[in-house]
């Protein structure tokens, strides 16, 4: 029988994260950040200057990485990339690499290889529609493009990276539209998801509300 997951999928900067991270931690279950994973992918592809349209030599890339998740710290080979895949040029080019099938496919297995016992929180765009869409309970959050945006420049000034309120709330509804409109897993709640608007509650008050359908 296999462990039980929780999935929560929604946009950038809807607290995702930082929800999925207190689950995991409260459940005592295992934590899939699966934008991590693309974005370590997308990191190594700028890094190698691969055009980020081109699938074969993007999957050829992604086979050749061993991707690391321990502590909270991300590896790719031997270099830590915890705070390089957090830049807002990363997360552009996540969000084109992401479109693509094949990079898709190619990063699927590598997702599920998370799911163990006791159980897993996944968190990002497609675990529930997707990767895991036979998990017990599938959450989808979500709030308005300004919250995200501030939540997402705290974030960002916390991990001494300076960005600009207009042009993060730009990005993120640039790609909101990439990831909502591309044809394969796009950006959307599942037919069964319990939907949450974050906008005015605080991570303390959406936890409980998860818990509580679980
Ligand atoms: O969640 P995060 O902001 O780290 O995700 C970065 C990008 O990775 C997203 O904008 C999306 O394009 C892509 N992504 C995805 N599927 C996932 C998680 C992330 O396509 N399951």
């Amino acid at each position: 029988k296999q462990a039980p997951v929780i999935t929560i999928d929604g946009p950038a900067g809807s607290g995702k994260g930082t929800i999925a991270a207190l689950l995991a931690k409260q459940l005592g279950w295992f934590l899939l950040d699966s934008g991590a994973i693309y974005r370590v992918a997308a990191h190594a592809a700028l890094e190698a200057k691969l055009d980020l349209e081109d699938e074969t030599a993007l999957v050829n890339l992604i086979q050749s990485l061993a991707m690391r998740f321990t502590d909270g710290k991300v590896w790719r080979n031997h270099q830590e990339v915890s705070l390089a895949i957090r830049t807002p040029v990363v997360a552009d080019a996540t969000s084109r690499i992401s479109t693509l099938p094949a990079v898709r496919a190619a990063l699927i297995d590598q997702q599920r290889a998370f799911r163990q016992a006791p159980g897993l929180v996944a968190d990002g765009r497609d675990m529930g529609t997707v990767v895991f869409p036979d998990a017990k309970l599938k959450v989808f959050l979500t709030a308005s493009p300004e919250i995200r945006a501030q939540r997402r420049l705290k974030q960002l000034s916390e991990q001494g990276i300076y960005a600009n309120i207009a042009a993060l709330i730009r990005e993120i509804k640039e790609r909101d539209e990439r990831d909502s409109n591309r044809p394969i897993a796009p950006l959307r709640p599942a037919d069964d998801a319990l939907i949450i608007d974050s906008s005015q509650l605080s991570p303390e008050e959406v936890l409980s509300l998860i818990l509580q359908s679980y």
